[in-house]
């Protein structure tokens, strides 16, 4: 094929793509606001981070504060606080509950804390994640969880790049830790499997630690039913990542707070019942991956970051490709296809704005 020109690159290619424009459109933010976060179920905490009667965690869903507040006995009670209630901290002890408007909230998945500004759901949150917690349930509902670790990021990008790249895993290669524990035969041969509503799992495979100068086997302390050294991850529709990986599990919230502004908040889990010398293991094996001064989480974000800049408002609009097909195996981008699928039943709209055009 002979090297193409501008004009036949802005042609509509023959593969599955989107356009970059619904990263970086105001109006689509907007619509996204209404039409996606106010009606999904969130995983906004941790039933640990409010162990205690009256403590509350604070997130804002669709520009709306929403408070959980612990009642006593594991009972989580959620309300959108009204605008001119009292100003909260992110966290902390309350003695009554907040005035405003109850909201449907239940705890579930490894006692995540599960919210929805949807005032009829019409359906539970098992039903909403359809089967993509099954992979990892025996690991994350045998033995209490605990978070040992949270920290945020905000970053100037669109939320969706986030989920993209904990979805799609070409951009492994950019990993240098990745490249080498991680790439065997069993890393090629891991499947994307989707779910309803747009979720979508990656099956697991056996990651080799000691390839890697520095770290440490991590069978000893892996996660209860899951042999050792395996690494699970789940993608959940809009974008909520659940990636366990050994002996530490990890989560990530977005909150998208512009079409070119996200915050992410990351949080580490133990086992409650983890030995300090446990405990300092897992934080070890979380931290030297994920923390913010870790071998991997910091790359993707720069990784992030950078395709942001080049689909920001103002920026000539282009077809992003999805066209790989590979048999479902890791680097087939079924993920992504299925995802934009749900994504364009959910805003009504081609995500490849073929329409527009
Ligand atoms: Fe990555």
């Amino acid at each position: 094929m002979p090297p193409r020109n501008h004009k036949q690159w802005m042609k509509a290619p023959k593969v599955e793509h989107i356009s970059s424009e619904i990263y970086s459109s105001h109006d689509i933010y907007k619509q996204e606001q209404e039409n996606i976060f106010s009606k999904v179920w969130v995983p906004m905490c941790h039933i640990s981070e409010m162990y205690g009667m009256g403590d509350y965690r604070t997130i804002q869903i669709a520009g709306h504060n929403v408070v959980a507040v612990n009642t006593g006995t594991g009972d989580v009670k959620a309300v959108k606080a009204y605008r001119n209630d009292q100003y909260l901290q992110p966290a902390g002890t309350m003695s009554t509950l907040p005035s405003g408007e109850p909201l449907h909230c239940e705890v579930k998945h490894g006692n995540m804390v599960w919210v929805t500004l949807n005032e009829n759901p019409d359906c539970s949150v098992e039903e909403w994640t359809a089967g993509a917690f099954d992979c990892i349930a025996d690991a994350i509902d045998t033995e209490e969880l605990e978070v040992f670790h949270y920290h945020k990021a905000i970053i100037d990008t669109n939320y969706k790049l986030w989920h993209d790249t904990n979805s799609e895993f070409y951009h492994d290669f950019m990993h240098y830790f990745n490249r080498v524990s991680g790439f065997n035969d069993e890393y090629f041969a891991r499947k994307n499997i989707p779910f309803d509503n747009g979720h979508v799992n990656v099956s697991s495979f056996t990651v080799n630690y000691e390839e890697y100068d520095g770290f440490e086997d991590r069978g000893e302390l892996s996660f209860p039913n899951l042999p050792p050294n395996q690494w699970y991850m789940v993608d959940l529709f809009p974008g909520y990542n659940f990636n366990l990986r050994g002996s530490a599990y990890r989560s990530d919230i977005v909150t998208p707070l512009g079409p070119n502004k996200v915050m992410i908040e990351f949080r580490g889990y133990g086992l409650m019942k983890d030995t300090p010398e446990e405990r300092a293991s897992r934080i070890k094996a979380h931290n030297t991956i994920w923390g913010p001064f870790g071998r991997n989480l910091h790359e993707d974000l720069i990784g992030v970051a950078g395709q942001g800049t080049t689909m920001r408002e103002g920026t000539e609009r282009r077809n992003i490709l999805h066209g790989r097909h590979e048999n479902g195996t890791i680097h087939d981008e079924v993920g992504m296809r299925h995802y934009y699928e749900a994504w364009g039943r959910a805003m009504e709209l081609d995500p490849s704005m073929r329409m527009a055009a």
